[in-house]
């Protein structure tokens, strides 16, 4: 559920998604910012960039990783931050941190906030970038919402089909099980899943068969939308399933990083006994099903 306060706890689960997120990204910045005129780090829900424990959040996570970086001298693409937020008070606070950057960013980079929804700042465009007929920058986009409502499989899509596009995103099972009985539900799942077939996965009784049933078929839209890898890994609290990740690319290489990041993480969590269990989803089989061939806005953002 939304926070109603601008800034909020930190929950251990965030901790594990933003280990994972930091390590991915210093591997993506100096391979994809070495050999691209331009690459985008795009933050779809961005966040206030601060929890209530002055811990931070995922857009700093992803400045500093460059602003950090042993080998930032490779990085001679021009990087800019995309960081979309809907609420006018986290994105307000967001942007004073980003403007108060120290050291502040390089030439070569940008970071943009925009105070609006992720869905139709990135229709919006997506559409301009068709009508000029050019291709999205090779980029990296997290997709990071509170629920399952927002985040539409078309959208996700439209991303994916670009080349050197990778997606990352907080599939919120638990909403699912929590939330079925609300009227919006449907619509809303309808346009999470791109299909009406997530009505046939309601009516399995048995837990791991059902969630089992809604991971595959939401790894088979990515799949279908574009994505030809698809890692997932699970965010545990204790013993309760928070939510996975999925991580949608066309890069083999970008796979297996993001799979040795989460068993990184899961190893670091342990070790500093914040109560984390992460299971890891098919990783390995499906890097090993793709290497033996088995498996198949805003006027600021016009010249993307
Ligand atoms: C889970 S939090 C993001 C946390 C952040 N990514 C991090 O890791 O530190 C989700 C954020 O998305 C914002 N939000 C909700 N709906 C949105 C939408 N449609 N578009 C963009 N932001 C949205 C919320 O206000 C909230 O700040």
């Amino acid at each position: 559920m939304s926070p109603k306060n601008p800034l909020w706890k930190l929950e251990p689960h965030t901790l594990g998604k933003h280990l994972v997120l930091r390590r991915y990204l210093d591997a993506w910045f100096p391979i994809m910012g070495s050999w691209n005129g331009r690459i985008l780090f795009i933050d779809g829900f961005a966040g206030p960039d601060e929890y209530e424990g002055g811990e931070e959040g995922s857009p700093i996570i992803a400045l500093k990783s460059l602003l950090e970086h042993r080998a930032r001298r490779m990085i001679s693409a021009e990087v800019w931050f995309i960081l979309i937020e809907k609420e006018k008070d986290r994105a307000g606070h967001l942007e004073v941190l980003v403007n108060n950057l120290n050291p502040p960013l390089p030439s070569n980079c940008k970071a943009i906030v925009l105070n609006s929804a992720f869905d139709h700042t990135l229709t919006r465009a997506l559409d301009q970038l068709d009508a000029q007929a050019k291709k999205l920058a090779p980029c990296f986009v997290m997709v990071d919402p509170f629920g399952v409502s927002d985040t539409p499989m078309e959208v996700i899509g439209r991303i994916l089909r670009n080349p050197r596009s990778e997606v990352y995103v907080s599939f919120m099972y638990e909403f699912i099980n929590r939330f079925k009985e609300t009227p919006e539900f449907p619509r809303h799942l309808d346009r999470l899943f791109g299909t009406a077939v997530w009505r046939d996965g309601m009516e399995i009784k048995d837990q791991e068969d059902r969630k089992q049933f809604f991971y595959d078929l939401y790894e088979s839209q990515l799949r279908s939308a574009g994505a030809e890898y698809v890692v997932h890994f699970e965010m545990y609290e204790g013993q309760r399933l928070v939510y996975a990740i999925f991580f949608g690319t066309h890069s083999l290489k970008g796979c297996d990083r993001m799979k040795q990041g989460s068993t990184l993480r899961t190893a670091w969590a342990r070790l500093w006994g914040v109560g984390l269990r992460t299971i890891e989803g098919d990783t390995a089989s499906a890097v090993q099903r793709q290497r033996v061939g088995q498996n198949r806005g805003d006027k600021r953002l016009r010249s993307f």
